[in-house]
């Protein structure tokens, strides 16, 4: 097979920008698709947290001409630096105005009021900064509603370019709840003629809609689960695009994330106690001894540690566990939260924390290493989604032993086995209703097996540490997609 020249797009990337788990795999897929022996460039704004000097990064010659429609064209500087231990080119669009702020979306929970023209800006940059490289690729590879546009681009304004010739593009969805809904005057400076503003392609509500575009132009389209893609065509999920995505069901794929095993396992974590493995386990009661300290629990090692870690959104299920928490909390068990998002939750939950002591440890921020360690030094972990795209936490947890406990949706669905405890088969513990009763018996469950039937609870460590969803399985997944778009391109 030919190797392909592969243009990745997104707004985040790790290790330079994160705010979720599109970073965490927009910093893997790329390497794992290189040793698959393809030219992969990556492209992400050069935002004001971006450090310069801590990745070498450095400039091209010239600046790059960015053309927005009536606004005309926008020039701006471009940087090159690497993905970290590998040779992989990326580039990082700067723009005082647009980039150069604190957040990359947001800033204390209000939007950016001109998201649309700076993601806009980056999608038509991320096309001109192609031309300037003289890098003609097989396969665009959009993420998210950021760089939706793309597609749409690349079918319009730049249909006859000849540096184009060859190129199809992949839009892979990690979250449809966000869609990149914006007055239409961002039709302005998004240039592709106003006959694209139709009910069936940017309109939508009078508004314009930049990820049902991307759905509409992309050659093929993905998700991060197969469940998620199934669940996506459906009312109740669909995020209102549910009958266009059932319409575009035969250019609609699930592929699962892998995790960076380089990064998430306790044979090799940097940032916990004592590292562990599956023939040698005593490293996590360490771990978990070290984790009930940093959060000021007892140090009890009999009772069972449920961590969780992640937004505080409305999709993680936070309001079903703000009801829960007083029922769990009855139980003989400790709870340690890690997350940052919505206001009222970071106060609610952190109350509670402040009043029960004893029993449940919580703290509102973004740190990373604190992650791996509830990764490491829980028993259990909790993850009661109400959608979940992927999910890349319960995937970590397996690896650390930790048995998650999960509504089944999406990749939670995918990847967690239920426990059946005359088998000793299973991974964790799952729930299907949106309900509280059934998130506070699933967790009793759990405790119950804790308590009661260590030799399931041990077997279910070992199934879930022994398995394995490394990049490498979902690269070539991927890269089957991107030969099926090259092929599909060279018909037209
Ligand atoms: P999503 O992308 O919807 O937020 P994922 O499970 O795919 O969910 O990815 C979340 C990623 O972000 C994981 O790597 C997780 O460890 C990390 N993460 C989320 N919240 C925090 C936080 N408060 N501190 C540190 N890491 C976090
Ligand atoms: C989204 C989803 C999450 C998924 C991640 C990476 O943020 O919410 O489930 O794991 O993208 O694809």
């Amino acid at each position: 097979m030919n190797k392909l020249n592969i243009l990745i797009a997104a707004s985040e990337v790790v290790p330079f920008a994160k705010t979720g788990g599109l970073a965490d795999v927009v910093g893997a897929l790329p390497k794992a698709l290189r040793a698959l022996g393809h030219d992969v460039r990556v492209v992400m704004p050069r935002y004001y947290g971006v450090d310069r000097e801590k990745y070498a990064l450095t400039p091209l010659e010239g600046s790059l001409g960015v053309p927005m429609g009536t606004t005309g064209e926008v020039w701006c500087g471009v940087y090159e630096g690497k993905l970290p231990n590998s040779d992989v080119s990326i580039y990082f669009i700067e723009h005082e105005e647009f980039f150069g702020r604190a957040g990359l979306y947001e800033e204390g929970g209000f939007g950016y009021s001109d998201n649309d023209v700076r993601f806009i800006f980056f999608s038509r940059a991320v096309m001109q900064l192609a031309k300037k490289l003289h890098f003609h690729p097989d396969v665009i590879h959009a993420n998210d509603w950021h760089t939706a546009a793309l597609p749409l681009m690349l079918n319009t304004q730049y249909a006859y370019d000849s540096d184009f010739a060859h190129t199809g593009s992949l839009l892979t969805i990690h979250n449809l709840e966000h869609q990149g809904r914006f007055s239409k005057g961002a039709m302005e400076v998004l240039d592709v003629g106003w006959e694209h503003f139709n009910a069936y392609e940017l309109e939508e509500y009078d508004g314009i809609n930049l990820l049902k575009g991307g759905i509409v132009h992309a050659d093929v389209i993905s998700t991060v689960s197969r469940k998620y893609a199934q669940e996506i065509r459906t009312a109740e999920f669909g995020c209102g695009l549910n009958t266009l995505l059932d319409i575009e069901s035969a250019k609609l794929h699930g592929i699962l994330n892998g995790v960076d095993y380089d990064e998430w396992s306790p044979a090799v974590d940097p940032f916990i106690a004592q590292k562990f493995d599956v023939g040698d386990m005593s490293g996590k009661g360490i771990c978990k001894t070290a984790l009930q300290r940093l959060f000021h629990l007892p140090q009890r090692n009999e009772v069972p540690v449920i961590g969780l870690v992640g937004r505080l959104a409305e999709q993680k299920g936070i309001e079903l566990l703000s009801h829960a928490i007083w029922r769990l909390l009855e139980m003989d068990i400790q709870i340690v939260m890690l997350g940052a998002g919505e206001k009222w939750a970071e106060h609610y939950f952190s109350d509670i924390a402040a009043k029960h002591t004893e029993k449940f440890g919580c703290f509102i921020g973004y740190r990373n290493d604190l992650a791996h360690q509830i990764e490491a030094g829980s028993d259990l972990f909790l993850m009661p989604s109400l959608f979940e795209p992927c999910g890349l936490n319960q995937i970590y947890s397996l690896r650390y032993g930790t048995l998650p406990i999960v509504r089944a949706t999406g990749g939670l669905d995918d990847t967690i086995e239920n426990y059946q405890n005359d088998s000793l088969h299973g991974t964790g513990f799952k729930f299907y209703d949106r309900t509280v009763d059934a998130l506070v018996n699933t967790v009793g469950w759990a405790v119950h097996t804790w308590y009661n039937d260590s030799k399931g609870f041990d077997a279910m460590r070992t199934n879930g540490m022994s398995k394995r969803y490394d990049w490498m399985g979902a690269a070539q997944e991927y890269e089957t997609l991107y030969y099926q778009i090259k092929e599909g391109r060279k018909g037209q």
